[in-house]
């Protein structure tokens, strides 16, 4: 530890003469542009691949640690996040999920097939109790998303009651199942990508359907946010033809959008997680900035339909990295995280800061061994990917106001006809006054400096990780090659300057 912060410090960046001109950083404290929802931090926990079993949920009987069946290292490690909310269990798997299935007993659950993720046996060891009780420990919101593929209104209607009844024949049923006090559902989705794999509907016929459902999606107490399931990045104008319902604005909080980042763009041939060429590293942050524009584009569509409740918001409930498996067989949708996921994991909590306003929640994909995930599971073995880094040091930001920034003049990071902003900033105010500052740094090859004086702060202080490679990674072999270091910087003749290391995320507080 000792070695690891001296490096850190070695690394930073009291700059002694400029290699080239820094770039100043503006800020508005006096036009904060909203809360940063803590959800904004939310992840995603579907039925795929090692995901949750073996991930997350290895039995109360396995040799691996584990509080009842949830095993402790992945839990202790998630719990250090502060995961504020979890979406479940799908995805597509949703729209396949019966929820009897997975109730009572273990040993009389029935086994089923997971016929949309590759037919891998479903033995519906985690299901609601184990679910809600793993959010309960976690001191994490609940997420369902609804079956509205195969389910039916009255199956949707009688899982809620089960979930949040004191009375009657369900609340008895989940007593006798072990669980006395009814459970918080926060958030409700109803369908998933019903434009694709959640139905294959027209944007009318499923606002119909989602009509119905939501009409009958009740729960005793508090209602649960309810979550339209909208737009990919390939079909804007879905969710506006949903929004164009005559019942809809009085049935919906919030409506959902998926964007996932492809290296190539090209779904046949995304592009690999490691070994990848500069071409492939440039693509994908050029691909994964366009999150900011198709953002504005959904919020200028809400602007269009003055009927939705003032709060309504955007939920991006899907986003991350989505890159090629090794084998094309396997359906597992496991992937290696590098650094070049922590810089793309970056660059989009900065845009999601910048539409604080709008953006209610977002559910990084997904949480343990699937696409972007945070951690990874082998055996009794696990590695925390550069993903979690940049999660775990992006915390402040949760529940912080969100400031506005700007870079002037900032660096164009440019490989053949491509070229994105080099860096990327996002500023905040956090509950108790602390002024945090994240800065990426997205070029592959150059350091920048950053002045950040515009703060009126004379110190920066944080931790920042970087990678040597562009597929720097962890391994379990090497759990710990990418990890964040600390630094200092003191205001000087030059400003605050921050030295940027290329293939770098930074978060500081900022103090006088
Ligand atoms: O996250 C994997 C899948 O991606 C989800 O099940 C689906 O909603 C999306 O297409």
């Amino acid at each position: 530890m000792i070695s690891r912060l001296a490096a850190g410090l070695a690394a930073l960046l009291l700059s002694a003469a400029p290699a080239f001109a820094q770039t100043q950083l503006k800020v508005d404290t006096s036009a904060p542009i909203g809360t940063i929802q803590p959800e904004v931090y939310g992840q995603f926990l579907e039925h795929v691949g090692l995901l949750p079993y073996d991930g997350i949920w290895v039995g109360p009987d396995s040799e691996i640690p584990n509080t009842d069946g949830i095993r402790d290292d992945v839990f202790i490690a998630l719990k250090a996040l502060d995961v504020p909310v979890i979406r479940w269990p799908g995805g597509c798997y949703a729209d396949l999920y019966h929820w009897r299935d997975g109730i009572g007993p273990q040993d009389s659950r029935p086994l089923r097939t997971n016929m949309v993720w590759g037919g891998t046996p479903e033995p519906n060891s985690f299901g609601t109790h184990e679910f809600f009780n793993f959010a309960e420990r976690l001191g994490a919101k609940t997420y369902l998303n609804l079956n509205l593929g195969t389910g039916t209104t009255k199956e949707a209607a009688d899982w809620l009651e089960y979930l949040t009844a004191t009375k009657g024949d369900r609340a008895a049923e989940r007593r006798a199942n072990g669980r006395e006090a009814p459970w918080k559902v926060d958030y409700i989705a109803i369908g998933n990508e019903t434009w694709g794999c959640g139905g294959h509907q027209t944007a009318t016929t499923y606002a119909d359907q989602y009509a119905l459902f939501a009409s009958f999606a009740m729960t005793e107490g508090d209602q649960p946010v309810r979550i339209i399931s909208g737009s990919h990045d390939g079909n804007p104008e879905y969710s506006d033809t949903v929004l164009s319902h005559p019942y809809i604005a009085d049935l919906a909080e919030g409506i959902s959008m998926h964007f996932y980042t492809l290296p190539t763009g090209d779904w046949d041939r995304k592009g690999a997680a490691t070994g990848f060429p500069e071409t492939e590293w440039i693509s994908t942050m050029a691909r994964t900035l366009r999150m900011d524009e198709i953002i504005t584009g959904q919020e200028a569509m809400f602007a269009a339909h003055p009927d939705l409740k003032p709060d309504f918001g955007l939920y991006v409930d899907e986003w991350g990295m989505w890159v090629d498996k090794d084998s094309p067989d396997d359906p597992s949708l496991l992937q290696q995280n590098t650094i070049r996921d922590a810089v793309v994991a970056g660059l989009n909590l900065n845009i999601f800061h910048a539409h604080a306003d709008s953006v209610k929640m977002t559910n990084i994909a997904q949480m343990v061994n699937v696409l972007q995930a945070m951690i990874l599971t082998d055996g009794p073995d696990m590695v925390l990917t550069p993903t979690y880094h940049v999660l775990e040091m992006y915390k402040p930001f949760m529940g912080a106001e969100a400031l506005p920034v700007s870079l002037e003049d900032g660096p164009a990071y440019t490989l053949g006809k491509t070229s994105v902003p080099a860096l990327s900033a996002s500023a905040a105010r956090t509950p108790d006054g602390r002024l945090m500052l994240a800065l990426v740094n997205a070029d592959a090859r150059a350091s920048h400096e950053i002045d950040a004086s515009a703060f009126g702060a004379t110190e920066a202080k944080g931790r920042m990780l970087s990678g040597k490679t562009m597929d720097a990674h962890n391994d379990f072999d090497a759990p710990d090659t990418v990890h964040p270091v600390a630094i200092k910087a003191r205001a000087g003749k030059r400003g605050l300057i921050l030295t940027l290391p290329a293939r770098s995320v930074t978060v500081v507080e900022l103090t006088d």
